[in-house]
């Protein structure tokens, strides 16, 4: 167990990827802060170490529920194409319907809910900085990673991707700063007594936001950028 402990959280959501709902659950972070060893994470969240422990006994002694493929087994370019396809195109559809929500929501209800403007200038912050964020991995990193392992550029040639990848995984801690605000500011995406559905709408749709941002960064964070830096597909 002790060994659970030391084990970083993002490896242990690496190893069994329906770990995740418990780290999502108890707002651990498995995919900024993936390097941090669990019983750290713990510490950092005030969270007992033994609850987490006996969940992940719980969830790891159920039949894996998690419906995508091992991606530390796949072809990079594959998980390069699930990213585009399931993350990329979730957020190009669903930014600009949040935004409206959001301002919709915070016209009708800023005056009697100030943390409103704040919510609404987060949000825009967050969309505005994957927008440029999705264009750099789209453009640059992905089409190199995919040269990469189609052996059209040589191994040796991975060292060039170690500035891309630290700028990437700079912009998501921040982004994921940015999703730590916007819990905080909505009281952890509760709805106040007697909210309309837009407001309920805009909550649920936000931690959807937070659950899908996380799951995408940690396949960047945790298996896409270790093995392309590795420059190897095994
Ligand atoms: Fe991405
Ligand atoms: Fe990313």
């Amino acid at each position: 167990m002790s060994i659970l402990l030391e084990t970083p959280v993002g490896q242990l959501v690496v190893d069994k990827p329906d770990r995740a709902h418990i780290f999502q659950r108890f707002q651990i972070d498995y995919c900024c802060g993936g390097a941090q060893p669990l019983g750290q994470a713990c510490v950092a969240k005030n969270v007992d170490p033994q609850i987490i422990l006996s969940e992940i006994v719980n969830q790891d002694s159920r039949a894996d529920v998690n419906s995508e493929p091992d991606w530390t087994k796949a072809t990079m370019s594959a998980l390069v194409d699930n990213i585009l396809n399931q993350h990329h195109e979730y957020l190009r559809n669903a930014l600009p319907h949040l935004g409206e929500m959001a301002e919709k929501v915070y016209n009708v209800h800023g005056e009697s809910h100030p943390e409103l403007l704040n919510v609404l200038q987060t949000f825009a912050g967050i969309f505005q900085e994957l927008d440029s964020h999705m264009y750099k991995e789209e453009n640059i990193l992905f089409p190199a990673i995919k040269r990469l392992e189609q052996g059209t550029i040589p191994p040796a040639a991975a060292a060039q991707l170690f500035g891309p990848v630290s700028v990437m995984e700079a912009e998501h801690a921040a982004v994921g700063a940015e999703l730590e605000k916007l819990r905080s500011l909505t009281n952890n995406y509760t709805p106040p007594d007697g909210a309309c559905n837009t407001y309920r709408g805009l909550f649920a749709g936000l931690e959807e936001l937070e659950r899908d941002l996380h799951w995408h960064i940690h396949k960047e964070n945790n298996i896409l950028f270790p093995r392309a830096l590795a420059g190897t597909s095994n």
